[in-house]
């Protein structure tokens, strides 16, 4: 299959989405199912085995050499962001399929099985659940993430019910790691580096560390007209602190982001002085022992604002993932790949996280980054050159074939 295949694919995907006239394709829902199902409909068309587990992940395998041989991994998430990009997740799902798919079309077997691998969530944006489809196959689902509710207050154990999943089999989804022989996922940069260095592709070393929470801030209610502006407890005030405070943190440490995605204040009218507030924030740094120390200081940011605004402030984890390196042998592959195909191994750190953070529990991991328009992400704006992708279908098969000669 060529990249136009792939182009064009990535494309008729657009219309599954829940929101029509933009991409918003969460967790559970009928626009991700409809995207699942064509997916599948391609793997089939390839000559894949596929089958969906109960978190609604789908996986289209090519036997290897022998039945029961390991399967090597490759692929990507299915779902979106709001309001999203059309390569963000399907560009890795759909350059795998397109490579197993060279295979299969010459009948070649490898020493081991390819599966590739289309997740469910990645995203986490119905609930807050960051690598939920790899974080099951790598047997690392959460304790509460069946329990939790999405915006709308619909449990994610009823929403996956709904769309034919399976919560009381979450555990049937671990990969025993003896069938693992590594994973490999393309995804694009979502940043400028290879667009400013004239770059198509480049070899990932690793995955920085995240932690996100949610901060909720208690204060008092009152008429916007009648209470003085001395003695308020503005539960909105104190949380527009907070976000300042997290905002100059970030800029005050080299290496760390961090951002305050979310904010709702209650009851939400005019004339009220808000009493309550929820927010989130999203801190991440390459070096964990650094990350904690930017956490630390958030944590005394907020004790502060709460002392001096009269407010209680108290937080949740939503998630917390470790950085994660890339292994060696296979970044050493894809080098050598990459060179073959006639380019310069460029390493890049990833500042997003990816798939590849949950599988590291159980396999070996490499990625390897597409050239991206303007570095654009998280963005109906995101796009990528058609030429790029067929660079990367050749890097990718040339790398199994070199996987399958040393494994
Ligand atoms: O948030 C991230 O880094 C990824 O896009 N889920
Ligand atoms: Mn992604
Ligand atoms: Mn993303």
């Amino acid at each position: 299959m060529d990249a136009a295949t792939v182009m064009a694919r990535c494309d008729a995907l657009q219309e599954h989405t829940e929101e029509p006239g933009k991409l918003t394709r969460r967790f559970a829902t009928p626009a991700l199912e409809r995207a699942t199902d064509a997916v599948e409909g391609w793997m089939r068309e390839a000559g894949l085995t596929t089958r969906r587990d109960a978190v609604r992940n789908l996986f289209g395998r090519y036997e290897g050499a022998r039945d029961d041989a390991p399967a090597f991994l490759l692929g990507s998430h299915l779902d979106s962001v709001p309001d999203g990009g059309r390569y963000d997740g399907p560009l890795g799902v759909l350059t795998a399929l397109a490579v197993v798919e060279r295979f299969a079309a010459r009948g070649e077997r490898l020493p081991f099985a390819l599966e590739v691998c289309a997740f469910s969530d990645e995203e986490s944006v119905r609930y807050g659940t960051t690598y939920l489809g790899s974080s099951a196959i790598a047997g690392a689902f959460g304790d509460d993430w069946l329990d939790r509710v999405d915006r709308d207050g619909i449990a994610m154990r009823d929403a996956l019910r709904a769309v034919g999943g399976d919560p009381d089999a979450v555990a049937s989804c671990a990969r025993d790691p003896a069938d693992t022989v590594g994973w490999l996922e393309l995804h694009i940069e979502q940043g400028p580096a290879l667009e400013a260095e004239g770059l198509p592709i480049g070899v990932v070393t690793g995955i920085q560390a995240q932690v996100r929470h949610r901060w909720e801030i208690r204060g008092q209610a009152g008429h916007a007209g009648t209470t003085p502006m001395a003695g308020r407890r503005d539960a909105l005030a104190a949380g527009a602190s907070l976000l300042l405070a997290v905002e100059e943190i970030g800029r005050g440490m080299s290496d760390l982001v961090a951002t305050v995605g979310i904010i709702d204040a209650e009851p939400g009218a005019m004339n009220v002085i808000p009493g309550r507030v929820t927010l989130t924030t999203d801190i991440r740094h390459p070096d964990d022992v650094r990350l904690g120390a930017a956490l630390d200081d958030v944590d005394g940011a907020a004790a502060a604002i709460a002392a001096e605004r009269g407010v209680t402030i108290s937080r949740e984890e939503l998630s917390g993932d470790p950085s994660v390196p890339c292994d060696a042998r296979l970044r050493a592959v894809l080098h050598d790949a990459v060179e073959a195909e006639g380019f310069p191994a460029r390493d890049l750190a990833s500042g997003a996280g990816h798939d590849a953070a949950a599988l590291a529990r159980i396999c070996p991991v490499a990625m390897l980054f597409l050239r991206c328009e303007g570095g654009i992400s998280h963005n109906p704006a995101e796009n990528v050159d058609e030429l790029d992708v067929a660079i990367a279908l050749d890097v990718m098969e040339r790398a199994l074939i070199d996987l399958g000669a040393r494994p």
